[in-house]
């Protein structure tokens, strides 16, 4: 009997390719995220099952599969949609695409990062407003970011890569993080490990890139926010539970850090109202790694690991 594959959400057909050689391939094509209800229904008899970071996986849909089911590739770094123990404990094999994302989020966060300082979004709400102006030396300035500190929150391959980025744009850089990196990288970055608090006071750029945990769920919360410069930007490409989106809110309208540039929100997809009503945020709708290229590589990679459990073999990225 071949074996069933379900795939929760479109993806490029290079990644179907990979997953035709090893199964009977369904592609769900609704165009939102599957309610939990449909979800279990899709799955069932699947062998393997491609995830998007918006379906919740976990013992319950399982069990909604059935015992033959073998692996579940998730494709996104992050699985803080998957409870791992739960679905591993079950004998079934998780997977996650780690490093083929690794430039196009650093990209986006350094983007981001430039236009929360510059002040991009607002001048383009003026000109797409039709709004006068004149060029004059007082208009719209913002924040230079050279001889500047920026703070990384998580120095994995993500928070490293945007290290690299800002040590060519003439940055400092300090990281906090579970893990001290490696003599090398520390070197490499001129690198300063700081314990999470005086990160918060001394950066002048806080950028996240920590997995979402139970213990960096609200790590940025009011105490957190007021513990930064009040020249200070915040910079969150990682999950939006990681930040206090409320007291983010409170902490930008009363000027107590200087901006935010997000790309992922607390109860995503919707955007705490506060935060667009504000022009120093600058936000985009999780487009960390939203190229062609990456996005191809990324569900590429989840194929191969199906492919790879389905045919006896270890997974290439397995999680857990
Ligand atoms: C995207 O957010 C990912 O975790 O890959
Ligand atoms: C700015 O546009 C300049 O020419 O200095």
């Amino acid at each position: 009997m071949e074996k069933r594959i379900v795939v929760t959400r479109t993806v490029p057909e290079s990644a179907v390719e990979v997953l035709r050689e090893v199964g009977e391939v369904h592609v769900c094509s609704q165009d939102g995220p599957l309610s939990v209800p449909e979800l279990h229904d899709a799955v069932r008899g699947a062998h393997a099952i491609v995830t998007m970071l918006h379906d919740r996986v976990d013992a319950e849909l399982v069990a909604a599969a059935g015992p033959q089911l073998q692996v579940v590739a998730n494709v996104a770094v992050g699985y803080d949609n998957v409870d791992v123990p739960a679905v591993t404990e079950r004998g079934v094999t998780v997977t996650n695409t780690p490093g083929v994302l690794v430039d196009a989020t650093a990209d986006l966060a350094f983007g981001l990062l430039l236009a929360v300082t510059r002040r991009l979004g607002e001048g383009e709400r003026l000109l797409r407003a039709r709004e006068p102006w004149t060029f004059h030396l007082g208009f719209k300035l913002g924040t230079g970011l050279q001889g500047k500190t920026l703070g990384i929150v998580g120095l994995g391959d993500i928070g490293q890569a945007v290290a690299r980025r800002a040590r060519a744009f003439g940055m400092n850089i300090a990281y906090t993080g579970r893990r001290r990196a490696s003599v090398e990288v520390e070197t490499e970055l001129d690198a300063r490990h700081l314990p999470l608090a005086e990160l918060l006071r001394t950066a002048d750029v806080v950028s996240l890139h920590c997995p979402l945990t139970e213990q960096t769920r609200h790590l940025i919360d009011a105490a957190a926010l007021a513990a930064m410069k009040p020249t200070a930007f915040l910079v969150n490409t990682s999950r939006g539970p990681v930040v206090d989106e409320k007291a983010l809110a409170e902490a930008l309208r009363e000027g107590r850090i200087a901006g935010a540039a997000l790309d992922v929100f607390e109860h995503e997809p919707a955007v705490e109202p506060a935060l667009l009503e504000l022009d120093n945020v600058a936000i985009a709708p999780h487009l960390g790694s939203a190229t062609v290229e990456t996005r191809t590589a990324m569900a590429e990679l989840a194929a191969r690991n199906v492919a790879a459990v389905l045919r006896g073999a270890e997974p290439i990225t397995p999680v857990g």
